[in-house]
């Protein structure tokens, strides 16, 4: 499709490194055991800490006995709501102000003698080993008075009210007449889903080192949001803001986990301050599924009406989530449902129980990882009872508008992906029938399903740095979770600014550096990917009114004429010099250039503005990534197991900046996706709230022989609205795995499964 409008930042800036796939500066460090994260910081005096959880859901803490853990040798303190120092609160929620998002829940930690989930820290021991800080936890006792309490999901789903959407994250949508459309329609599927908790399982597990000076802090944290974690230490611990440095150069995943201030963070800095010593606070796994928040649970119901040549005449998709009565949010399990079938009837209806568990949290493509599940098996079902291939059912469905609102897409290229995935993959040796592709005793099943996420944009201070020798540094208060964030902005420095790559240096990972946005929602590369363009076109500026007023042979007027290659600025076929040439004649050491990177009250002015322009363009544009999930699995007809056999995804990511990484960052939600599909589910006891499986012995991730060679291919077309055509790729992976596979269960063996996980038992 074309559009008219120009894009917002050029994509042509020379394009020698970026979309190559180089290896990520970082490797080195990390497969030889450099690089430090959060609980390997020394310090000399440091102590540990251990926490303490409920065992109860809801209840008033009437005494702790601390006795005999006071007594372990190598005890410093056992910190409770008794005697430990006073916090502010966390502040109230409000959607529209993503910095009171922050707090993981709305609880002062050892601030009340309230419960209010099975695992809430109730105590902190601080110790000098660890061993000591754990031994002592163990011995802890707290007495409680228990009030009654709402845990069970599915017995409370008729309590559910409706969720209110707003700018970010869109609420329901109606259009036309869904369940009279339904009811009527020729062919039509009405079909209930539903999935499990699911919990986070990083392979680095949240911790904490932290430390006072006086009345300054610093943490090194596990932490996707640098900038968030200061804000809100300093908030809670009312310092000033500069009195706070968070430091995260290095953090083993996140998936959302790590986007939010759990209690570990705040109870480390809590206990550091109350025992005068550097304190780490590492937590166990367990001690992850008792204190961060994992995926709510859903319950979806789709509904689809077509004609009888396969044209939708009703979509209707509603959920059923939960939050906890101390936080959580909201997911957008709907989302995709708003933008991926032209149909005439839309409803769409998001409602959320409130429950006395701790909060839900994002992980990976939260909304549509679970709702494209829902939506892409009943598009699946709906195939089948047209007689239809389930990739022809879409593309007979494909809108050219948003089905919802009519409004343009900033570039869509599903068919395109399609295509080249149904190609490759070799869709057309199915055969449609169910249960009719064997080899040997293996039941052979394909299905295929859609993958969708929206796209977005936040505001990135970047500072560049070009120095006399011809390097530059980039530095921006960026986190690098392990998708290679440093290599693909250097790549895109190195081409700004016509240097090679291994001229770049970025840093990253510490508050101190200029502001940016989280790793979250997919949105760190083309977020500050916009102000690093921005900077190096402000930087050859600089470097071409330098070089003029030194006598340079560079005569053009306007900068447009000029080039940046080679190491330095040159106008289009006519004369120019290096970098080095400019600098050494006028005496400079470096030229820096800063794009947006005030602090205090013009940081919020700028952010405001940036974030008005952001929300003005939602307005007129819908922006995405999206792809094919292509998969293949074999089914033991006798027991049931399921192997995933072959995948291949094909997506429209627009521009890809380095092959490889962006290779890995799709395979890794693929891979997730599978574990979500097929294993993973957090088993809660509906008696007590208490999570039963809280290790990676209780709780299945994929490992290396669940997960066959995946195969990824994309469009590589640049979105024409987004900075260097950039739509983000960390989260598209994920979703449309599970109804992929799903659907390939049911073409193996004629079994349609709608409730996650995919398990023997209910394969056969
Ligand atoms: Mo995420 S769920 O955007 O880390």
């Amino acid at each position: 499709m074309t559009v008219t409008e120009a894009p917002s930042l050029p994509r042509d800036i020379g394009g020698k490194n970026v979309g190559r796939p180089i290896d990520r500066v970082d490797g080195p460090a990390k497969t030889t055991g450099a690089a430090r994260y959060a609980a390997e910081y020394p310090y000399p005096d440091l102590a540990h800490a251990a926490l303490v959880h409920a065992t109860v859901s809801r209840a008033r803490i009437t005494a702790v006995d601390t006795a005999a853990a006071r007594e372990v040798p190598g005890v410093i303190a056992v910190l409770t709501h008794e005697n430990a120092p006073a916090l502010k609160p966390p502040p109230a929620v409000n959607p529209l102000n993503l910095s009171t998002l922050v707090s993981g829940t709305s609880l002062n930690y050892l601030g009340t003698d309230e419960v209010h989930w099975n695992g809430q820290p109730v105590a902190v021991v601080v110790a000098e080993s660890l061993d000591a800080a754990r031994e002592a936890a163990a011995l802890v006792r707290p007495a409680y008075a228990e009030l009654p309490a709402i845990v069970d999901f599915a017995a409370h789903e008729g309590e559910a009210t409706p969720q209110k959407g707003n700018m970010i994250m869109p609420g329901g949508a109606r259009k036309g007449d869904a369940e009279a459309a339904v009811a009527t329609a020729p062919v039509s599927v009405d079909l209930r889903f539903t999935t499990p908790p699911y919990n986070h399982n990083a392979i680095e597990p949240h911790a904490t080192t932290a430390a006072w000076d006086g009345d300054r802090l610093t943490v090194y944290d596990s932490t996707q949001n640098i900038d968030w974690f200061r804000r809100h230490l300093a908030l809670r611990f009312d310092i000033p803001l500069d009195s706070v440095r968070v430091i995260a150069p290095y953090v083993g995943g996140g998936f959302g986990g790590k986007g939010m201030v759990w209690a570990g963070t705040i109870i480390a800095a809590l206990a550091s301050r109350a025992t005068g010593r550097p304190v780490r606070l590492a937590l166990t796994r367990e001690g992850v599924y008792r204190t961060v928040g994992g995926r709510t649970p859903s319950i979806q119901r789709v509904a689809l009406g077509a004609d009888a040549d396969g044209r939708l005449t009703a979509l209707l998709h509603t959920s059923v989530t939960r939050r906890g009565h101390v936080g959580g949010g909201p997911e957008q399990v709907t989302s995709q449902s708003r933008h991926l079938y032209d149909a005439p009837n839309i409803l769409l209806e998001q409602k959320i129980v409130e429950l006395d568990l701790l909060s839900n949290t994002p992980m990976r493509a939260p909304g549509e990882s679970i709702g494209t599940f829902a939506l892409e098996s009943a598009v699946d079902e709906l195939a089948g009872r047209l007689g239809l291939d389930p990739i022809e059912l879409r593309m007979r469905n494909e809108p050219s508008r948003n089905p919802i609102d009519g409004k343009r897409f900033s570039h869509r290229m599903l068919r395109e992906a399609y295509a080249l995935g149904a190609e490759r993959f070799g869709w057309s040796a199915r055969t449609p029938e169910p249960g009719s592709m064997r080899d040997g005793r293996w039941l052979v099943g394909m299905g295929v399903a859609t993958a969708y996420h929206p796209s977005l944009q936040f505001a990135a201070n970047v500072t560049v740095r070009l120095s006399a020798d011809g390097t530059v540094l980039v530095r921006c208060g960026m986190q690098e979770m392990g998708m290679g964030v440093a290599t693909a902005q250097a790549q895109i420095a190195a081409d700004a600014l016509g240097v090679p790559f291994t001229a770049v240096r970025v840093e990253y990972g510490d508050s101190t550096l200029p502001i940016a946005p989280g790793a979250g929602g997919s949105m760190q590369t083309a977020s500050v990917a916009a102000s690093l363009l921005a900077a190096s076109e402000k930087l050859k500026r600089s470097v071409l009114t330098l070089a003029r007023r030194t006598g340079s042979p560079l005569r053009a007027r306007r900068p447009e004429a000029v080039e940046a290659r080679d190491g330095g600025l040159w106008e289009k076929a006519g004369p120019g010099e290096t970098y080095a040439a400019i600098l050494a004649r006028a005496g400079r050491e470096h030229v820096e250039v800063s794009v947006g990177a005030d602090r205090g009250l013009g940081a919020a002015v700028g952010q405001a503005r940036f974030m008005g322009k952001v929300l003005l363009d939602r307005r007129r544009w819908v922006k995405a990534a999206c792809g094919a999930q292509f998969c293949e699995v074999r089914v033991d007809p006798d027991t049931g197991e399921v192997r995933v056999s072959r995948w291949l995804g094909s997506f429209d990511v627009g521009t890809v900046v380095n092959a490889k990484t962006a290779a890995s960052q799709l395979r890794g939600g693929i891979v997730m996706g599978i574990g979500m599909a097929l294993s993973e589910e957090t088993l809660v006891d509906p008696r007590n709230g208490r999570i039963m499986n809280p290790s990676l012995a209780g709780y299945h991730v994929p490992v290396h022989a669940d997960v066959p060679p995946i195969d990824i291919c994309y469009l590589d077309e640049p979105d024409p609205t987004m900075p260097l055509g950039l739509v983000g790729i960390g989260e598209v992976g994920i979703t449309g795995v599970a109804a992929a596979i799903a659907n390939a269960v049911h073409h193996a063996t004629g079994r349609r499964v709608r409730d996650l996980p995919i398990t023997l038992d209910r394969v056969l």
